[in-house]
């Protein structure tokens, strides 16, 4: 890839853009034999295990948040990206469709705030889930039948709710933050060195088979001393990682169902996108899950609870063309509070209210080259 980038260097072009349009060429379709894939443990020589700190996290409060004792993470770093750690998969094997109903059951419920409430009232898309249930469950007769509220989902917030207009966040606009996924945030953070991680807004992304997350970095937050929090279930993705400017040429990574990412220090405000879904490998991820999420060998206080055979068939049938992200920041430092206005430059773009899937692959000129979903 650094041949590659090094001449689109010469042109004078967009690096990121180039490698970005090159992961979502249809045909022929690219070569992928250049991403790291960490669940592989593929030798490479940009891999470095990443210190975490096992005694910050009892395997009792791991395992209530469904997550295996921290000594057998598989964690890892990437040489040029410091502060960014991938965990790969350190879910406990059944404690994944509780994330993931979790995803597309609860936190799609208000008082949370989703793409669908920019068009419709919040009397009908009160339950997105129950309005779903009976034709995702329900094999397709062939005939097109028109989408469940469950498949035209895009974007949930959650805590502080993001404003995609103005890019910022406010004192006024906040629900509740999930105390589930709170409490998975903190034992990450913690694990990975990051003690008062406060988990304060989430932003789900839901991904169909030909979507993609446009090229932009994270920085509404006022606080980038804390680390940003990224959890993948379902179908893989692929994610480039650059750096501070657009011509820094992006890393590809697969990620696959289970796999957390953390970036903070300097990667904390690295450009990156997600070019494109790819199907999870065999007997991986989501289809792994089937059949693992009743049998219970979970902890009596644990936040993960059993999920019904009924949803999971429900959850099972999203996830098997779809991927679920899950975003967790924290907004202010200790003691900050907002500021009495949005600075600026925060205020004069352009509407962005269906999120980053609609941004198109260039966020800076405002070009939309690709349909991001059909
Ligand atoms: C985001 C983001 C990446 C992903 O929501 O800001 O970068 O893996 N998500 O979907
Ligand atoms: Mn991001």
């Amino acid at each position: 890839m650094s041949k590659m980038a090094a001449s689109m260097l010469e042109t004078g072009e967009d690096v990121f853009r180039k490698i970005f349009k090159l992961y979502r060429r249809k045909n022929p379709p690219p070569d992928f034999s250049d991403a790291i894939d960490f669940s592989r443990g593929l030798p490479s020589d940009k891999i470095v295990p990443a210190k975490l700190d096992p005694a910050a996290v009892s395997d009792v409060e791991a395992g209530r948040a469904g997550l295996r004792p921290v000594r057998d993470w598989r964690a890892f770093g990437l040489k040029g990206y410091p502060g960014f750690i991938f965990i790969s998969n350190p879910f406990l094997l059944d404690s994944q469709p509780f994330w993931v109903r979790q995803c597309l059951k609860t936190y799609t419920q208000k008082p949370n705030v989703c793409n669908l409430d920019m068009h419709m009232s919040p009397t009908e898309t009160q339950d997105i889930w129950g309005q779903s249930a009976d034709s995702l469950s329900h094999p397709s007769s062939g005939k097109a039948e028109p989408k469940t509220l469950l498949e035209k989902l895009r974007w949930v917030t959650l805590g502080y709710h993001y404003n995609w207009d103005t890019k910022t966040y406010s004192v006024s606009h906040h629900t509740p933050f999930p105390a589930d996924l709170h409490f998975l945030s903190h034992q990450i953070t913690s694990a990975c060195g990051f003690s008062g991680f406060n988990a304060e807004a989430g932003i789900l992304n839901y991904y169909r088979s030909n979507s993609c997350l446009g090229i932009h970095v994270d920085e509404s937050e006022l606080d980038h001393s804390q680390p940003l929090l990224s959890f993948s279930f379902g179908q893989s993705a692929i994610f480039l990682l650059g750096g501070i400017q657009r011509q820094d040429p992006p890393t590809a990574m697969y990620m696959h169902s289970g796999d957390i990412m953390m970036m903070s220090g300097q990667s904390r405000l690295f450009y990156h996108a997600v070019p494109c879904i790819v199907p999870a490998p065999q007997g991986h991820t989501a289809l792994q899950m089937e059949g693992c999420s009743r049998e219970s060998s979970l902890l009596d206080n644990s936040v993960v609870a059993p999920v019904s055979e009924e949803d999971w068939l429900l959850c099972s049938r999203y996830i098997q063309s779809s991927r679920v992200n899950v975003t967790v920041r924290q907004v202010l430092g200790p003691g900050q509070s907002f500021p009495e206005t949005p600075p600026l430059h925060q205020r004069n773009d352009d509407s962005q209210t269906e999120g980053y899937h609609d941004r198109g692959v260039d966020k800076e000129s405002g070009k939309s080259s690709s349909s991001s979903d059909s």
